[in-house]
C-alpha cells in the first residue's frame, strides 16, 4: 500500500532576525541529517534569501507564510508566488487563522491564494480551524469543512497537490492542545472530504497545528490521520523542532 507523505513545517511567524535565524538554522541543520519525513521552515519574507542560502543542499525546505492572490501590480506590501519562486520557496501557508482574524481574509481569498501558489508550483499549506465558541457550539466540522470546500472548489483537479493543516484557533499559542482524539476526529472528517476530491487528494498530508511540542508530538502523530505538524513556538527552538521531526519519522 502506498504510504502517505509526512511533513513537519515550522511557522516562525513574525519572529527572528539575521543573527537569531542563523543560530536557529545552525542548530536545526546540525541535527537534521536525512529525516524520514519532509521538513520545512516557513520564514518571514525579508529572510527568504538568507534562509535559502543556508538550507541549500540540506533536507530543510523553504516556505513562506503567505502569498498574494495576484500575479503582479499595484498591491502594496504583497509578495507574489512568482517572487517566492525566485527564492526557491516550496511551500506557502495560506489561510492561517492569524491572517483570517487580523487581516480579514475570507474563504474566497484563501482559495485564490492557494491557486496562485499552485500555479507557480508552490505547495499551499491550507489552514483550517474553529474558534473556541465554534467548538463549544458543536460547529467544528461544519467550519473546517466550509473552509476546505472553498479551496477544493476553486482548485478542481489541482486539489490533489495541497497540504491541509488543522489548527484549532483556541490551541494556537495558548499551550492548550487538542487531545489526540479531538484532533483525529477532525482529521478524519477532512480526509473524507479530500477523498471526495479524488484518491490522490486523500493521500496528501493533513498536519496538526496548535501548541504541538516535543512532549505531545508523538501522541498526536500516532493518530491514523495526523501526517505531521505545523509548528509555531516550538519551531523557534532547534532541539524541540528536531524532536518533533524525529517523532514524525
Ligand atoms: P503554536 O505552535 O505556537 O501554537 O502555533 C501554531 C501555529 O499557528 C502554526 O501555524
Amino acid at each position: 500500500m502506498q504510504q502517505r507523505k509526512k511533513l513537519v513545517a515550522g511557522n516562525w511567524k513574525m519572529n527572528g532576525g539575521l543573527a537569531a535565524n542563523a543560530a536557529l538554522l545552525d542548530g536545526v541543520l546540525a541535527g537534521l541529517g536525512a529525516p524520514a519525513c519532509g521538513v520545512a521552515a516557513c520564514v518571514p519574507a525579508p529572510y527568504l534569501a538568507q534562509v535559502q542560502a543556508r538550507v541549500a543542499g540540506s533536507a530543510l525546505a523553504l516556505g513562506a507564510q503567505d502569498v498574494s492572490a495576484f500575479a503582479s501590480g499595484a498591491y502594496t506590501g504583497e509578495v507574489s508566488a512568482g517572487m517566492l519562486v525566485d527564492f526557491g520557496v516550496a511551500y506557502a501557508i495560506v489561510g492561517h487563522s492569524e491572517r483570517r482574524q487580523y487581516h480579514g481574509e475570507t474563504d474566497a481569498t484563501v482559495a485564490a491564494k492557494a491557486l496562485a501558489a499552485l500555479d507557480k508550483g508552490i505547495t499551499p499549506i491550507v489552514c483550517v480551524g474553529e474558534t473556541l465558541a465554534e467548538r463549544e457550539a458543536d460547529q467544528t466540522v461544519a467550519v473546517v469543512s466550509r473552509q476546505l470546500a472553498a479551496v477544493l472548489t476553486k482548485l478542481g483537479d489541482k486539489a490533489a497537490a495541497i497540504v491541509v493543516a488543522y489548527e484549532p484557533v483556541w490551541a494556537i499559542g495558548t499551550g492548550r492542545t487538542a487531545s489526540p482524539e479531538q484532533a483525529q476526529a477532525v482529521h478524519a472528517a477532512l480526509r473524507a472530504q479530500l477523498a471526495e476530491a479524488g484518491e490522490a487528494a486523500a493521500m496528501q498530508p493533513i498536519l496538526y497545528g496548535g501548541s504541538m511540542n516535543a512532549a505531545n508530538a508523538a501522541q498526536l502523530l500516532a493518530q491514523a490521520d495526523i501526517d505531521g505538524g505545523l509548528i509555531g513556538g516550538a519551531s523557534l527552538k532547534a532541539a524541540d523542532f528536531l524532536a518533533i521531526v524525529a517523532a514524525a519519522g
